[in-house]
């Protein structure tokens, strides 16, 4: 992708579950820029127990959308660091049409744009099944899962020796509860970035390798593709 121009961000879009996680990771290192996940970054936030993680708990313990205001303003100041200068790959955001929006316009204050939206697609029934049994690490959030993705060492992260656990919100309801969210809220913003001829899919429900290939495979053809 070698992100040339400055303040390019690439979106990963997709359904809880969908592997965003997984191929970020991959894409941010394989291209040197930072992977900025509004999930990750709310349960630091909880973690560290400040104003923001404790009033976003309530709502991704529920299943429900954190208010589009306190997470555009987290994710504004995220790529205003100095590592997000040469663009960054955005896992989880926007996810609605008020963020996307708000993205677009922050960008465009510094001269930079959404290069391309990547809608990563599995189907709902996958899904759930994939959350049940991941795992992740306390340290570095690398995503694993008991059947299709194992650690090399039960419950220790291959990366950094972390130890692995299972997110509150993969239980069953919940996750049904994110999917629907998930339909009702980011679908629209699917098709706002497929209207502005900005979005690429790519067919999730393969292995984790062939995933991988598909996107960095797409990247390398919206490098001279994309409108601005
Ligand atoms: P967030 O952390 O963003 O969760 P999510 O979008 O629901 O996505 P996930 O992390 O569950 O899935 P993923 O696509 O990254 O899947 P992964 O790669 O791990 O959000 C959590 C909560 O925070 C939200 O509910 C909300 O409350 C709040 N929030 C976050 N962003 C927000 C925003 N912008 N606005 C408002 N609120 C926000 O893979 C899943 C599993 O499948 C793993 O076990 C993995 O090993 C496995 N797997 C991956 N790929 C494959 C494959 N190809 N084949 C087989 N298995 C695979």
């Amino acid at each position: 992708m070698g992100l040339h121009s400055h303040d390019e961000v690439v979106l990963l879009l997709g359904a809880p579950g969908a592997g965003k996680g997984t191929q970020a990771r991959f894409l941010a290192q394989t291209f040197g820029i930072p992977h900025v996940a509004s999930g990750d970054l709310l349960r630091e936030h909880r973690a560290r127990g400040t104003r923001l993680g404790q009033a976003a708990q309530t709502y991704m313990d529920r299943g429900d959308l954190v208010p589009d205001l306190l997470v555009v303003d987290m994710i504004v100041e995220r790529l205003s660091q100095a590592d997000a200068a040469r663009g960054a790959l955005l896992d989880g955001f926007p996810r609605t049409l008020t963020q996307a929006q708000a993205l677009e316009d922050a960008l465009r204050k510094r001269g930079g744009r959404v290069r391309v939206a990547i809608y990563v697609q599995v189907p709902t029934e996958v899904l759930v099944e994939r959350l049940a049994d991941r795992w992740l690490c306390k340290a570095c959030q690398a995503s694993y899962h008991a059947r299709f993705n194992p650690p090399a060492r039960p419950r220790v992260c291959d990366h950094c020796d972390g130890e692995l656990y299972q997110r509150a919100d993969d239980k069953r309801e919940v996750v049904s509860k994110r999917v629907a969210v998930y339909l009702k809220e980011t679908l629209p913003v699917v098709e706002r970035y497929e209207a502005l001829g900005k979005l690429c899919r790519i067919d999730g429900d393969k292995p984790i390798q062939t995933v991988r290939e598909d996107l960095l495979e797409a990247l390398d053809q919206t490098q001279q593709a994309v409108p601005a």
